[in-house]
């Protein structure tokens, strides 16, 4: 039976079609499972890779004025979405908690059993705390849970929004800003521009953990799909524009061949390259433009002691 006519999991329908394409590229959506879950908190915690720490430098420093800017005096609730294992948040989180604002924190994840973790650890850690999960996919989770009259503030962190092109960030942003009611909150965290050479490196370490986790989805494409990519056949090739601030990562074939998936052959060219993952940086400009064209008002800058990293606050003001 052609491929046409069963029915494909949404992996190897986005497998294939980003293969076939003229410019081949893979959706970076796909580097987490288990495996690239564990590698990405590695990723984290490398030297090279400086969003984590200063994105929690942020918090630990500005805890206090983020709390006002999300105007702290009326009940509020907290929709991360994406939450992870919830490290940076905590900090604020504990803060909240201390100030003794009435809030509740809803994390969304795609795994449940990310959220049961969380969970457990958030209760264990700020006793007190109010927390209500949701399992699924994030504009799920506004649908239902936005509605309520409560003010909601939507956590989206970690340079997530990085892993957008300029035509998906504006895209996800306006049906995000639809969900949520006049005054809500957005709590973004954004990548800046910077010098070349420090991004360059965080996508580009060197114990060539980003390039496990770039080749993972091969891994994960054999096993999954019965493919049978030979890694060896690919280098890792992270190439930074500062003119657009696009940090865009590719594995490349490093000959003429031809790689079988559910028993379909896609050819490689020697030195073809598959198109793996976007993390953009900002600067104002561009930040402003973004907010402009998905229909948020700019409210607050929060920034490391570098400026290399920036948390924003934008609101619904319409
Ligand atoms: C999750 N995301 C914001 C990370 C980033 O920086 O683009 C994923 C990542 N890719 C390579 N290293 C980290």
């Amino acid at each position: 039976m052609t491929k046409e006519l069963t029915t494909l999991s949404p992996l190897a329908e986005d497998v294939f079609e980003g293969l076939k394409a003229k410019g081949k590229h893979l959706p970076s959506k796909y580097f987490y499972d288990s495996k690239g879950d564990e590698l990405f908190q590695q990723i984290m915690h490398l030297d090279e890779y400086y969003l984590t720490r200063k994105e929690l430098e942020i918090f630990q420093t500005h805890k206090q004025a983020i709390l006002e800017a999300i105007n702290g005096s009326e009940p509020f609730r907290i929709i991360e979405l994406g939450a992870g294992d919830g490290l940076k948040t905590k900090v604020l989180l504990k803060h909240f908690m201390e100030a003794g604002v009435d809030f509740t924190y809803t994390p969304v994840d795609i795994s449940g059993n990310v959220l049961e973790i969380l969970e457990g650890n958030l209760k264990a850690e700020i006793p007190g705390l109010k927390i209500e999960t949701y399992e699924g996919d994030y504009f799920d989770a506004l649908a239902e849970i936005a509605e309520s009259p409560e003010k909601d503030i939507v956590f989206f962190l970690g340079s997530n929004v990085g892993n957008f092109d300029k035509e998906e960030a504006v895209g996800f942003l306006t049906k995000l800003q639809q969900f949520l009611k006049k005054g809500d909150l957005l709590f973004m965290g954004v990548d800046l521009k910077k010098d070349p050479a420090i991004i360059l490196n965080a996508y580009n370490d060197k114990q060539g953990i980003t390039r496990e986790f770039n080749l993972n989805l091969l891994d994960r494409i054999n096993v999954e799909l019965g493919g049978n990519f030979d890694r060896n056949q690919f280098l890792h090739y992270p190439y930074y524009n500062p003119h657009t601030g696009e940090c865009r990562s590719y594995l490349i074939s490093k000959i003429e061949q031809t790689v079988t998936i559910m028993e379909e052959e896609i050819h490689f060219n020697a030195w073809e390259a598959i198109f793996m993952e976007i993390s953009k940086k900002y600067d104002r400009r561009q930040l402003q433009k973004l907010a402009d064209a998905s229909g948020f008002t700019p409210q607050e800058v929060f920034l490391d002691s570098d400026s290399w990293f920036a948390d924003l606050i934008w609101k619904k003001e319409k």
